[in-house]
């Protein structure tokens, strides 16, 4: 295992307690701790509800059924983002149409979608990449103009604000992650949040095989999609700590920006966000260079006992994505400029200073060697 490793959980002796309890009740799965997990959610995010399940590809999944996407439809979403965020739309059977980036956020450009709209999208999906929030006003808007469903990919921005608003509350839904990388864990898990309560219950019932008060849903196709009570425990707590994580990430960010400010051979992303507050999930920079010297300035930090992430290849050009959905060469200009050269940084809650300045004295190191 890495001396420093890429990400980390932040997990409370309290927390801990609550998840025993939870084990020592008879209750493990549909209780208390869930109907607990989803109102702080909710009430986090500014939302009427929201709807704890599985894992992020399952809220996904959930609200791109409940709004009825597929076979025929198009999606307009970045490429330069988890994988997870497209497989959803490939599943439901609907094509993803590819928006290019910003350079210096990296989230999605959107002056660029008026290139990828036809008469057949649907609708869009913004990723609020890294944990830094999209500035939702024009895209709103084109979603207005167009009649396009606006769903949220906020799984790696729980606690960013947007204008003044949770991200996740402004679409017509958002959807969160809660894998141990992330800003708060359950160990695997993920939510929808809206403020659409027919949406809510829609999600709510696929969640559980498509059923509700009355019965089964005749014309859906459910699933097992539950979070269990365990999870639902250490969701709360976590929640609740939510703002010392963004606190302490913060501090971490600002860290790790004064002390990469002279470095060579990198570029950084701004520390701040004229429209809102970033929620540091990760902390990526973008090396000079093309991708065979970032994979071995990361293989060169493992072998130091730093491990560092490659987020995230753009999804266009994976195999799969390549032969089935093919952009036209030159359309995603700085997706392909970007990805490939992205590298993430040791970062999570409890990284101590000294840790940090380890690992920039060794990139240093390994970046002054090819020079
Ligand atoms: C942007 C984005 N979307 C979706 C997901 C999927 O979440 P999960 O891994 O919980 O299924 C992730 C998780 O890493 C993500 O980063």
């Amino acid at each position: 295992m890495a001396e420093i490793p890429l990400a980390q959980p932040d997990i409370s002796e309290q927390e801990i307690a609550g998840v025993a309890e939870v084990l020592r009740s008879t209750r493990l799965s549909q209780g208390p701790r869930l109907v607990e997990f989803e109102a702080a959610l909710a009430k986090r995010c500014s939302c009427s509800g929201a709807v704890a399940v599985s894992s992020g590809t399952a809220a996904l999944d959930l609200c791109l059924q409940a709004l009825d996407i597929g076979p025929g439809d198009e999606i307009i979403t970045p490429s330069f983002t988890f994988v997870a965020t497209v497989n959803a739309i490939v599943r439901r059977g609907a094509t993803p149409v590819f928006i290019d980036i910003c350079r210096d956020t990296m989230n999605m450009d959107w002056a660029d979608l008026a290139r990828c709209v036809s008469d057949r999208t649907r609708a869009v999906i913004v990723v609020h990449l890294y944990g830094r929030p999209v500035a939702m006003d024009p895209i709103l808007e084109f979603c207005r103009a167009n009649d396009l469903k606006l769903i949220e990919d906020a799984c790696e921005a729980l606690g960013a604000i947007t204008d003044g608003s949770p991200v996740g509350s402004l679409g017509d839904c958002g959807v969160f992650g809660f894998y141990p990388n992330k800003l708060i864990t359950t160990g695997e898990g993920g939510a929808i949040v809206s403020r659409d309560p027919e949406l809510l219950a829609l999600c709510r019932a696929l969640r559980n095989q498509g059923r509700n008060a009355k019965g089964f849903l005749a014309d859906r196709l459910g699933h097992n999609y539950r979070l269990a009570e365990p999870a639902c425990a250490l969701g709360v707590g976590q929640l609740a700590r939510l703002d010392e994580f963004l606190e302490r990430r913060t501090e971490a960010a600002i860290r790790y920006n004064r002390l990469l400010a002279k470095l060579p051979g990198v570029s950084l992303s701004p520390p701040d966000c004229s429209h809102g507050r970033i929620a540091w999930f990760v902390y990526v920079l973008t090396l000079d260079g093309p991708q065979s010297w970032r994979d071995q300035v990361i293989a060169e930090m493992a072998r130091k006992g730093i491990e560092l992430g490659d987020y995230f290849p753009a999804v266009h050009l994976l195999d799969f994505y390549g032969q089935r959905y093919p952009t036209l060469p030159g359309t995603l200009p700085v997706t392909e400029d970007i990805a490939g050269r992205t590298v993430a940084l040791p970062f999570f809650t409890a990284i101590t200073a000294k840790q940090q300045v380890t690992v920039c004295d060794e990139l240093a190191r390994v970046l002054t060697s090819r020079r």
